[in-house]
């Protein structure tokens, strides 16, 4: 486990301030939206039209208490200001898990005129600081893989990779081909949970779980667990595929707000072409439903099974993680 320590100048930075969700918002989104428009998808849109309409809105207070819930957007964090003007933010993202508290640190930004002079280093140093006054240790961050510099940057500070993961999407689409193969696919089966259940964990593992406000306990078999989706509204829908009596590998859909929807559950030594027919199943059912589905996965998993159902790769992202 690496071990952070943080320079006593982090907490005094003249131009580093806490962030001001009253005032800075407005400011805040429209330097995001100048460092990250080459990359950024409409999540990312909405998520900075958001915040451009929380700074406007007067009944700001009830957004915030509901934001803290249900978005992500930046309810703490520091900027760089100089002479009024923003051009530097980091902001901290609060999650809880199993008790357990752990902040993300987003959308570290820095005007392009004012990079490589230690702002970013600064703020984000700022925050890290912040975490520790409120004692919590558990530090994470996204980087895409393609973004050296931010990734030099993290490093230097003493994050260290823990996962790289990429975001696949497809259309829905009821013309969708099937695949010429001997796996057959069916509904999943109550006898198949144990085994899915050990496939998640391997491809979705714990450590990883306080980003996700929901439960693999959801996909679980039985009465009570079809009572509780029948109470919540969620219409799961799970596929298995079968080579002979041979499980290979299962796939569930669980619709939510958030991009990641499919969840594949295969293991190490599972058919790649059971991935594929899953997948192409998935986005033949759910055309009714759903215009894009997305799969979060481990990179290089089933790659080359994902590309033959359709799916694009959006972007890899490397799980960094500190401890205070
Ligand atoms: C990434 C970003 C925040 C860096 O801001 P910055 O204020 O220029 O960074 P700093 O000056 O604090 O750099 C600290 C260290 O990070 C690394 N670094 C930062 N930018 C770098 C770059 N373009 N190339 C290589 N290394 C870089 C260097 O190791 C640097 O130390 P050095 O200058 O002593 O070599 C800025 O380039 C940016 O806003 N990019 C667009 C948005 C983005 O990608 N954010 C990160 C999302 S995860």
């Amino acid at each position: 486990m690496s071990s952070i320590t943080i320079p006593a100048r982090a907490e005094q930075h003249p131009h580093v301030r806490a962030l001001s969700i009253l005032r800075d918002l407005p400011a805040v989104a429209d330097l995001i939206e100048m460092c990250f428009s080459s990359t950024m998808d409409n999540e990312g849109k909405r998520y900075v039209q958001d915040m451009r309409r929380a700074g406007k809105d007067n009944t700001f207070v009830q957004w915030a208490s509901r934001a803290a819930e249900t978005t992500s957007l930046p309810l703490s964090g520091y900027v760089w200001d100089e002479n009024g003007k923003i051009i530097g933010n980091t902001s901290l993202v609060p999650f809880r898990h199993n008790k357990q508290r752990t902040y993300l640190i987003a959308n570290v930004a820095v005007h392009p005129e004012h990079r490589r002079k230690g702002i970013a280093r600064a703020l984000t140093e700022r925050a890290l600081q912040q975490a520790r006054e409120k004692k919590v240790n558990n530090i994470w961050l996204h980087v895409r893989d393609d973004n050296p510099g931010a990734l030099d940057l993290y490093t230097k500070l003493g994050f260290v990779e823990r996962a790289r993961r990429t975001t696949w999407q497809a259309t829905a689409d009821s013309h969708a081909p099937s695949l010429n193969t001997d796996i057959a696919i069916t509904n999943r089966y109550p006898r198949d949970w144990q085994t899915q259940s050990n496939w998640l964990s391997r491809l979705y593992p714990d450590s990883l779980a306080w980003h996700r406000n929901w439960s693999f306990n959801s996909l679980r078999p039985g009465l009570w667990n079809w009572l509780y989706l029948l109470f919540f509204d969620m219409n799961i829908r799970q596929w298995a595929a079968f080579r002979k009596d041979k499980l290979e590998a299962t796939l569930s859909w669980i619709p939510s707000g958030r991009g990641e929807s499919l969840f594949v559950a295969a293991g190490e030594r599972s058919d790649p072409d059971a991935v594929t027919a899953l997948l192409l199943q998935a986005r033949r059912d759910l055309a009714h439903s759903q215009q894009n589905i997305t799969l979060e996965f481990p990179s290089s998993e089933f790659d080359g099974a994902i590309l033959a159902a359709g799916f694009k790769s959006l972007r890899t992202l490397i799980w960094m993680q500190a401890t205070l």
